[in-house]
C-alpha cells in the first residue's frame, strides 16, 4: 500500500509516519506545503526521512495562498465568532488540495492528514479529500489510533523518532495569516498565555516607546500598498505580520466553539490579519451604503461559518463570494493606522468614491443640508412609537 501524507513536521505528523508503516506496512510518502509557516524545510524534510518517509515533497504555496484565500478574507472581513481570522482554516483546504494532486500523479492507495478526532481539522481535510478524490481512501492516524499527546510523545521517544521536544509544548499551526497557540498551560482558560507562546508580538512593555504610523492601500477590497509603496500581498502580510508584532500588537485570546461540540481556549498571533481587516472594515464603511454594510455583515458571517467548518468548495461559498465581490468594486482608497504599545487605533481614511459628503455633514455655515427637511422627517419616523404610547395613556386614564 502506498500512501500520502500531509506533513507539517510535527509531532502528530511524525508519529503518523511510523504507525502507518507498523500498521499498514505503507510506502509513505511526505508532502509538506509551504503556507507561510516560516519552518526550516530542510530539517523536515530529513524528519520525514529518518521518521521513514519513502519520499518527501514540498510545495511552495504562499503566494497561492495570499492571493487566491487570504483575499478572499479580507473581502470579507472574515472573523469566525467576531474574534479569530481562520488562519488555520483558511491553508486547510489549499494544503488538502495540493496534497491531493500529488496523491493522483504517485498513484496512491490513501491519502492521510494528522489530525485529531476532536478538533476541525480533521474536517477541513476530509471533506476536502472526499470531495477532490473521491476514489482514494482517507486514512487519519491520531484519531484511528486515539492517541493523546503524551502518548504521541512516549511513543515518539520509544520509536526514537526524530521530533523536537522543547517545541512539543504547544501544539502550533503557523501561516502567513497567523499562528495558533494550543495546549499546555493554556488548556487552563485563567492562565495568561506565557511570553513563550508568541513568535512575532513582543510583550508590551518591550515594545517602543515612539507609536508608528502605516497607511494601507486598497484596490477592489484588496490590499496593494504600504506607506504608498506597491507590493503584492504576501510582501505585504510578512511585513505587517513583523510591524504589528514589534509594537505588540495582535495576539486573540478567546473561547471558541468547535464545529463538534467543544469549547477550547484558542490564543492566536496574527497581527496582518487583524491590521488589515480592521482597515478594509474602515474604509468600507466610507464607500458602501448602510443597507449594504448591514446585509454584507449577514453573509459575512456565514462566509467565516462555512471556512471555518471546512466547507470551502461549497457551491454556497461560491455564491457568496459573488456577492462579497461585486461590493468590492468600489472599495478603493487607504486607511491610517497608528500602532502603539499593543493597540492599533485608526486615526484617518480616505476613499475614491466615498459616501461620505463633507459638503453635507459640516458644521459650518457652508453645509449643504437643508435642515428644514428634519422636521417632517423626525414626525414619520417616531410615528409608531409615538402612537404606542398615546393608546397606553388613553387605556390608563
Ligand atoms: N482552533 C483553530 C481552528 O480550528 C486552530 C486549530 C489549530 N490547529 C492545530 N493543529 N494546532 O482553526
Amino acid at each position: 500500500m502506498k500512501v500520502a501524507l500531509s506533513y507539517s513536521g510535527g509531532l502528530d505528523t511524525t508519529v503518523a509516519i511510523s504507525w502507518l508503516r507498523e500498521k499498514y506496512d505503507a510506502e509513505v510518502i511526505t508532502v509538506t506545503v509551504d503556507v507561510g509557516q516560516e519552518d526550516d524545510f530542510e530539517e523536515i524534510r530529513d524528519r520525514a526521512l529518518k521518521a521513514g518517509a519513502s519520499k518527501h515533497i514540498l510545495i511552495d504555496s504562499k503566494k497561492r495562498f495570499a492571493e487566491e484565500f487570504i483575499s478572499r478574507c479580507i473581502k470579507a472581513n472574515g472573523l469566525y465568532e467576531d474574534a479569530y481570522p481562520l488562519s488555520t482554516a483558511l491553508a486547510r483546504p489549499l494544503i488538502a488540495e495540493e496534497v491531493v494532486k500529488i496523491a493522483l500523479r504517485e498513484g496512491v492507495d490513501a491519502i492521510a492528514h494528522g489530525c485529531t478526532g476532536k478538533g476541525n481539522d480533521q474536517i477541513r481535510f476530509d471533506v476536502t479529500f472526499q470531495t477532490l478524490a473521491p476514489d482514494l481512501k482517507i486514512i487519519a492516524p491520531v484519531r484511528e489510533w486515539n492517541m493523546s499527546r503524551d502518548q504521541e510523545l512516549e511513543y515518539a521517544l520509544r520509536k526514537k523518532l526524530p521530533i523536537k521536544i522543547k517545541e512539543s509544548k504547544y501544539s502550533i499551526d503557523e501561516n502567513l495569516w497567523g499562528r495558533s497557540i494550543e495546549a499546555g498551560e493554556l488548556e487552563d482558560p485563567w492562565v495568561e498565555p506565557p511570553e513563550d507562546a508568541f513568535k512575532y508580538v513582543v510583550p508590551v512593555d518591550k515594545a517602543p516607546d515612539k507609536p508608528e504610523e502605516l497607511v494601507i492601500g486598497f484596490r477592489s477590497g484588496v490590499p496593494v500598498t504600504l506607506n504608498g509603496e506597491e507590493m503584492d500581498l504576501l510582501t505585504l502580510i510578512q511585513k505587517l505580520n513583523i510591524l504589528g508584532g514589534r509594537h505588540g500588537f495582535g495576539i486573540i485570546d478567546h473561547i471558541e466553539d468547535r464545529v463538534v461540540g467543544l469549547k477550547s481556549r484558542e490564543v492566536y498571533e496574527a497581527p496582518a490579519a487583524l491590521l488589515l481587516i480592521m482597515a478594509h472594515k474602515d474604509l468600507e464603511k466610507m464607500v458602501l451604503s448602510r443597507r449594504l454594510l448591514d446585509f454584507k455583515g449577514i453573509i459575512e458571517r456565514r462566509w467565516a461559518e462555512l471556512v471555518y467548518a471546512g466547507l470551502w468548495f461549497d457551491p454556497l461559498m461560491d455564491a457568496l463570494n459573488s456577492f462579497i465581490d461585486k461590493t468590492q468594486e468600489v472599495v478603493n482608497g487607504e486607511v491610517r493606522i497608528k500602532l502603539y504599545k499593543g493597540s492599533a487605533r485608526i486615526i484617518g481614511r480616505r476613499a475614491e468614491k466615498p459616501l461620505y459628503e463633507p459638503e453635507l455633514i459640516t458644521y459650518t455655515s457652508k453645509s449643504a443640508f437643508d435642515q428644514r427637511a428634519g422636521e417632517g422627517f423626525t414626525k414619520l419616523w417616531g410615528l409608531e412609537t409615538k402612537l404606542w404610547h398615546m393608546r397606553r395613556r388613553s387605556e390608563n386614564q
